[in-house]
């Protein structure tokens, strides 16, 4: 195919589908394979890039790839559905076809963290572009490279926890410090104290860091940035990942600092509206940064530099 048009896609099969999570805004995790042989091998992407999917007739949309790099042209995203496009790609079968472009953006520097302890730290689909970036860690390849590896994790309600199976396999593994957590139920005054979830126990939300963690209990009724304070990550020669919607990104950082964690330690992505995906449309940018090219993956520090920047 002609690399002449920088936008025009290669065609993809859908290979799998499965429903993550239900709820008012259901999640799929979809699987692609490109079609033509000779071009599957550019789609080698890193852990953090993203890919532009083309439902034909009706637009494109911008997803982080959950999939572990490969040279088959294998592309998994996890897909909120949202609106126009998602809404296509939720009445996707396997054998249907989509456009793909990319892989483009910046990725998380996954070599620099070596010999490091690393924390993921998701919050709703936010966990998709964690996702990427902590399957390729705990690879067996790639496990001995890193220290302790911790993962935190929330959603609003059960039915809305993504990849439920996949975390259960993980709560067995004894490399790994997996945490999970459901919100509050909410009422019409906000979050109501009180168990969302008949097995989890509730942490204190006044006072989330002096929850005693019970032998053996690492599920809980709690945000994501309360139960980052009941699990006290140590900021010691180590790195946070954190992805999710901004207001649990604003609150996870609040609390990563009062554990003595400095902004230049906490990467995360940022989803700005995107067109291009290239660094030609200007649709993305703050000041003079690119989110599509010069980011989405940036640490804290640098996210409040662009903005302190406006
Ligand atoms: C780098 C990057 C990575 C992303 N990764 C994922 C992912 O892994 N999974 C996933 O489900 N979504 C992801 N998104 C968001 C996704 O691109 C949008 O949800 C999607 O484009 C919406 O398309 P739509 O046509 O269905 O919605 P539209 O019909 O265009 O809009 C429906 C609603 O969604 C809102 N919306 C649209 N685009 C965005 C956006 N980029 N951010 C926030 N709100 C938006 C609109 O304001 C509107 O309220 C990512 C976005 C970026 C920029
Ligand atoms: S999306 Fe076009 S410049 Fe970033």
């Amino acid at each position: 195919m002609s690399r002449d048009n920088v936008y025009k896609p290669d065609t993809a099969t859908v290979t799998d589908i499965q429903l993550e999570a239900g709820g008012g805004r259901p999640i799929r995790t979809m699987t692609f394979q490109v079609d033509d042989p000779a071009e599957r091998k550019k789609f080698l992407h890193k852990p953090g890039q993203f890919i532009i999917i083309s439902y034909f007739g009706t637009g494109e949309s911008v997803f982080a790839i959950s999939s572990l790099p490969n040279e088959d042209g294998i592309i998994q995203v996890s897909a909120m559905k949202v609106g126009n496009v998602t809404g296509r790609l939720h009445a996707l079968a396997v054998g249907d076809k989509v456009g793909v472009r990319g892989p483009y953006g910046k990725d998380f520097p996954v070599d620099e963290w070596k010999g490091k302890n690393l924390v993921f730290i998701g919050a709703g689909i936010g966990i998709s572009p964690v996702r990427a970036v902590y399957q390729y860690v705990l690879t067996p390849e790639q496990r001995k490279n890193y220290g302790d590896v911790t993962l935190i994790y929330g959603a609003r309600t059960p039915a809305d926890l993504a990849f439920k199976d996949e975390f259960k396999e993980m709560d067995t593994r004894d490399d790994l410090n997996l945490w999970l957590c459901i919100d509050w139920k909410f009422g019409p005054k906000g979050p109501i104290e009180g168990n969302a979830h008949t097995d989890w126990p509730a942490i204190n939300m006044s006072a989330p860091g002096d929850t005693v963690i019970p032998e053996g209990v690492n599920k809980f009724t709690a945000f994501v940035p309360q139960l980052v304070e009941v699990v006290k990550p140590k900021p010691e020669n180590a790195i946070v990942v954190t992805c999710g919607p901004p207001i649990a990104i604003k609150f996870i950082t609040q609390a990563l600092a009062k554990l003595g964690w400095s902004p230049d330690q906490v990467y995360t992505t940022l989803e700005n509206r995107m067109k291009c995906g290239i660094g030609k449309c200007g649709r993305c940018n703050v000041g003079d940064n690119y989110v599509c090219k010069d980011g989405p993956v940036f640490t804290q520090k640098e996210i409040s530099e662009m903005f302190d920047d406006q």
